[in-house]
């Protein structure tokens, strides 16, 4: 994995490193992409790795006039829990939605989505649609790149080596502009889109469509506009017939992969129906489409716990020494307890915790994100410990299964899991026990699809789930 990791408290840090270490080192936000990457041998010539995670001030969403500006640590999470993009930008909400599960939306950024440029990325369509800019620094100045001068190619940038994303803006939409983004998936959660779309109208007087933006991912190497489909509804209220029309033409604008996932004919046919159940759906609802009910964080009670984790003043001397030296000495606080650590270089959390603290509660069950079994909360957030570099730790507080319980006494979740049978092997349940506490911390009685959504992170091989969301209800109810 990485040789050197920094801790940097300014964007000038990360500019100055970038500046020396070019192309040997890569930004790490959320490191949902990057460690996987590592892991599966994909970035052997990275040897630095620089966490702006803990830089202050940098995970704003703000609106200055109409212009809507994300910070680089801007997480999917703070989208989903925003009210500001909910009322300006709300396909960029529902593509935050669709990502992953709410502890990979914990970390996941937005910037991280668009920097990884993977054609299935779900940011992606939506910030095109948009007509989004991105906003890049370096030691040499700044620019900013309108999006879709941005992507070269599958997972390539015009991003030069010494340069970060300082955040990424976009128009608010307007009273007369309303959108809509739809994923088509192999599941509910955790799973990459097999075709996504989104579609934006701007109608004049008597819902006469004056612009369309409609674009797909997953379809082909970039983010497509179908733009043949987007001038078939202009200058007309939208009609059956123009959906019928829209449909065909997209379906014949793609020249979509087959992959294990799914035929290229399988991805055309279903582009035609994403295009017309969008337009079906921009057609009914009068003012834009709402998102359901409280979204599900697993933030607990406070609002993103994860940005104010800076780094203490004590550790800000540290941060140097704390990179180069191979005697790495990091301090941390898990389940309450101080630890000062001269070992955790270049693992994940998830190895730090059972390797070298002994806390065997958390689970390897994939290494890769996709199964909820190591799950812990840092700084209060419900994340997945394998995907998190050890050095985040430091100066963090985690709490792993192991700080639930008060001594003997098992706490209501954990109560509730065991009087309803919900556990066979019980190799899943440290990962679920953690994301419904956390969950019922966030809200006292959720809802069967809050239950659903709150869970969506973990993988369970024998109960069938029946009798884990039933141990939540009663807990919920305790
Ligand atoms: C189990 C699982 C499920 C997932 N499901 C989905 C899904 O359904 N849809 C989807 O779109 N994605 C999905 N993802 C991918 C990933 O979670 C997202 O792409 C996430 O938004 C990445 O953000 P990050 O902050 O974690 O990025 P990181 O891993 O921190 O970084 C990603 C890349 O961007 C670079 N980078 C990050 N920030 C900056 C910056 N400010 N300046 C310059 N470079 C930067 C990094 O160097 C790296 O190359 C999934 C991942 C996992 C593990
Ligand atoms: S999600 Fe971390 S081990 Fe499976
Ligand atoms: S109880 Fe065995 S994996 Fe869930």
């Amino acid at each position: 994995m990485w040789q050197q990791y920094i801790h940097v408290e300014k964007i000038e840090d990360v500019l100055e490193v970038l500046s020396v270490e070019g192309p040997k080192a890569r930004v790490l936000a959320g490191g949902t992409d990057l460690i996987l990457e590592y892991r599966n041998g994909q970035r052997n010539d990275i040897d630095t790795v620089i966490d702006i995670s803990r830089i202050p001030g940098i995970g704003r969403i703000t609106k200055e006039g109409e212009t809507i500006m994300l910070d680089a640590m801007v997480t999917l999470s703070d989208c989903v829990a925003s009210e500001l993009l909910r009322l300006n930008a709300l396909p960029l909400v529902q593509a935050c939605m669709s990502i992953g599960a709410p502890q990979i939306r914990n970390r996941g950024t937005v910037v991280g989505n668009l920097v990884t440029a993977s054609p299935a990325n779900d940011t992606i369509p939506v910030l095109v649609a948009l007509g989004a800019d991105i906003h890049i620094q370096s030691k040499r100045g700044s620019r900013i790149v309108e999006i879709g001068n941005f992507y070269q190619g599958v997972r390539r940038t015009v991003l030069l080596p010494d340069e970060m994303v300082t955040g990424v803006s976009f128009k608010a939409l307007k009273e007369n502009q309303k959108g809509v983004f739809i994923k088509h998936a192999l599941r509910n959660a955790q799973a990459i889109s097999l075709v996504n779309v989104c579609i934006i109208l701007t109608a004049g007087t008597e819902k006469i469509i004056k612009k369309a933006a409609i674009t797909l991912g997953a379809v082909a190497p970039t983010i497509i506009h179908a733009r043949a489909a987007e001038n078939v509804l202009i200058g007309k209220p939208l009609s059956e017939n123009q959906i019928v029309t829209a449909k065909e033409l997209v379906m014949d604008a793609v020249k979509p992969i087959s992959d294990v996932r799914c035929s290229s004919a399988y991805r055309k046919a279903i582009s035609g129906v994403l295009i017309e159940r969008g337009l079906k759906q921009l057609q009914e609802a009068e003012s834009g489409l709402r998102t359901g009910e409280t979204p599900v964080l697993l933030w607990g009670k406070k609002s993103n716990p994860l940005h104010e984790c800076g780094l203490s003043q004590e550790a800000e001397n540290l941060h140097y020494e704390f990179a180069k030296g191979d005697d790495l000495e990091m301090v941390t606080s898990v389940n309450g307890n101080k630890y000062l650590i001269r070992t955790g270089k270049s693992k994940t959390m998830l190895d730090l915790l059972r390797d070298d603290l002994g806390l065997m509660g958390t689970k390897e069950g994939c290494a890769e994100g996709e199964c909820g079994a190591c799950t812990v909360y840092l700084d209060g957030a419900a994340v997945l410990s394998c995907l998190i570099p050890a050095e985040r730790a430091h100066h963090a507080e985690i709490t792993t299964i192991e700080g639930l319980a008060d001594g003997e006494k098992l706490n209501s979740v954990q109560e509730a899991f065991v009087d309803n049978g919900a556990i066979q092997c019980g190799f899943c349940t440290p990962g679920f026990v953690m994301s419904a506490t956390k969950l019922l911390e966030e809200i006292d009685n959720p809802s069967l699809e809050q239950i659903k959504i709150g869970i969506s992170g973990n993988l369970c091989r024998c109960t069938g789930y029946y009798k884990i969301i039933k141990a939540i209800e009663s807990a919920a109810r305790e």
